[in-house]
């Protein structure tokens, strides 16, 4: 099963010149804002979303709705990724109303609720976190002192060493959607979500973004 990427929204950032390596990561900060409105009131699970707002038509499959819990039918629509899907939830498809009928809904909370039901449905996907709402999301500073550094620091097992200028620059060299995905899926010595089985998918991609950033940033003493 292949599992899709949330918050993808650029493809293939190929990085040249080094010089050019800095000004591409700060075009990368815009796509990211995106999902990121204020928030609404109190955080709301996907579930608790999904159970009042979105059942309605999703529990018995009313007017065609994808029904919370059919693997087939969620199956072709999950392909799409998680991007796609909240933006037809968000703009409304065929007879699925914008914001599924509750324009109070954010497009976070679109994004939980929808995970919510892929996962009901046989899906794997990371509940997005609010990052307007403050303590919930940790920065890339924060996961790597937490746990990545365990290995990034010292180098260990072969992983690309902060600091080491060339291996970062060479591993983003194929676009930086890439090695976040090999992040969140483990490569070689390095395991799925670098151990972590708690962190999300936009905070996988702060963590590399920090890495990243701080081994090709010029010095400061
Ligand atoms: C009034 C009924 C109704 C409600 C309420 C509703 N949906 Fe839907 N939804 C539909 C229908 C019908 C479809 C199938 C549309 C189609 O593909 O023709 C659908 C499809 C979808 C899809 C698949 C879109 C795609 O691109 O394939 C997603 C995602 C979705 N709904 C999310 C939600 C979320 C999240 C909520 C709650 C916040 C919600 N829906 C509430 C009726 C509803
Ligand atoms: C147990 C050690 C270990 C931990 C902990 C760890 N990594 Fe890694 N990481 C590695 C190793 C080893 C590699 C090199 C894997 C290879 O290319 O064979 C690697 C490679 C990577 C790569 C490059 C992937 C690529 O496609 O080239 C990224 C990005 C990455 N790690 C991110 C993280 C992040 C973010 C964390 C913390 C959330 C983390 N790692 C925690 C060992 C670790």
């Amino acid at each position: 099963m292949s599992r899709k990427l949330p918050n993808c929204g650029i493809s293939s950032l190929r990085i040249g010149a080094m010089s050019s390596a800095r000004g591409a990561l700060m075009t990368i900060a815009i796509p990211f804002a995106f999902g990121m409105m204020p928030a609404q009131g109190a955080e709301r699970s996907g579930e608790s979303i999904a159970k009042e707002v979105c059942a309605a038509c999703h529990k018995t499959g009313e007017k065609g709705a994808p029904v919370i819990g059919d693997k087939d039918a969620w199956a072709k629509r999950k392909a799409q990724g998680l991007s796609k899907l909240s933006q037809h939830a968000l703009e409304g498809i065929r007879n699925m109303p914008s914001h599924g009928g509750n324009a109070g809904l954010s497009s976070t909370d679109l994004e939980r609720a929808i995970t919510y039901m892929v996962n009901q449905s046989g899906g794997r996907w990371t509940e997005p976190v609010n990052k307007a709402v403050p303590g919930k999301a940790r920065t890339g500073a924060q996961l790597v002192k937490a746990k990545c550094g365990d290995c990034h620091l010292t180098g260990a097992n072969g992983a690309p060493k902060i600091g080491d200028r060339d291996a970062w620059v060479n591993r983003v060299s194929g676009g930086l959607d890439k090695v976040i995905a090999s992040g969140i899926h483990g490569r070689g010595a390095m395991p799925p979500r670098g151990g972590m089985a708690d962190i999300t998918d936009a905070e996988m991609r702060a963590a590399v973004v920090y890495m990243f950033t701080e081994s090709t940033a010029p010095k400061k003493k």
